[in-house]
């Protein structure tokens, strides 16, 4: 937690108060020599962190909106995790995931999505795969450890979350990143509420992930969600300085990428979208979309382990 008197979280020297201190509502301590402001105070915030990060808080509605979309991704996941077993190829969790998403009224958001343009439904990670794999005639066999990524676009408001689905019995390493990177998601998670920082979450996670070895993916991060697909903040799964105070009404993903082995990855050459870290040894990911709320926080894509 972030207190007046620490410098910014932007490292510009100042005090936080002097800097990037949020605007709150009158008190006796901060309004001594102002005339009672008029503004709103949650107007106050909304402008100020869409002024000076370009970070969008949502209102009810949109709120509304998201979590619905939420649930959705998380549905379809769980029942798309629920088909993959060994000598079941990617394409085929592919086309059932998008049948889902027709069915529901919603459209994926990776098809076409980027450049070049991602040229599937699902991303489907396998293995030394970090993320960002794409589905074909590939069968899971026993051993595999596959992360499985749903983004669902429900009347124009996203919801996005990935889940690992560990294929038979596999090897210890393998085992050691599903379950480690579990942790760093839910360990995260629980720190999450308004006055928390952005810095927060990745020392949770690269602390916790370092206890076991385990290197932590640094060219990928989690991102604000929700009206967009990649909204900002950028959220660091890794050590970092960004001392950005959480506020309520922020959503955003949380999907951290752990490496039994180094964290560097490569991405395909071909196809320019799959990434497989760099020694080949494994690497698993999971991913939420958050809320924060006045007390706390609330998990948006609430899929089942
Ligand atoms: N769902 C991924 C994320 O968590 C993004 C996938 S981009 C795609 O941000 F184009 F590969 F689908
Ligand atoms: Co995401
Ligand atoms: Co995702």
């Amino acid at each position: 937690m972030l207190r007046r008197n620490d410098p910014c979280w932007c490292s510009s020297g100042e005090k936080w108060k002097k800097c990037h201190f949020p605007l709150l509502p009158p008190t006796e301590e901060n309004s001594k020599e102002k005339t009672r402001s008029k503004t709103k105070p949650e107007l106050s915030v909304k402008a100020l962190y869409l002024k000076n990060f370009n970070i969008l808080i949502k209102d009810e509605r949109e709120i509304a909106g998201i979590r619905q979309a939420g649930h959705l991704a998380a549905q379809i996941l769980d029942a798309t995790c629920a088909k993959a077993k060994a000598g079941v190829t990617t394409q085929e969790l592919n086309d059932y995931a998008s049948k889902l998403h027709r069915e529901a009224g919603a459209i994926a958001a990776p098809l076409h999505y980027g450049e070049p343009p991602f040229p599937k439904s699902i991303c489907t990670s396998i293995n030394e795969v970090i993320c960002h794999g794409i589905p074909d005639q590939t069968k899971l066999i026993e051993g595999d450890i596959v992360n499985i990524d749903v983004t669902c676009i429900l009347n124009g408001f996203y919801g996005d979350c990935s889940r690992m689905v560990v294929i038979g019995k596999t090897t210890p390493e393998r085992q050691l990143v599903v379950d480690v990177a579990y942790e760093c998601l839910m360990r995260s998670i629980a720190i999450l509420k308004p006055g928390a920082l952005l810095s927060d979450i990745g020392e949770v996670i690269e602390s916790y992930a370092k206890s076991f070895k385990c290197s932590v993916v640094n060219q990928f991060v989690g991102h604000g969600v929700g009206v967009d697909f990649h909204e900002n903040p950028q959220v660091a799964h890794y050590r970092n300085s960004m001392r950005l105070p959480l506020v309520a009404g922020m959503t955003f993903t949380i999907e951290p990428m752990i490496n039994a082995g180094v964290r560097q990855g490569v991405i395909d050459e071909l196809d320019k979208w799959t990434a497989r870290t760099a020694d080949g040894k494994p690497s698993a990911q999971w991913e939420h979309m958050l809320l924060i709320t006045e007390t706390g926080h609330e998990i948006l894509t609430p899929w089942t382990r």
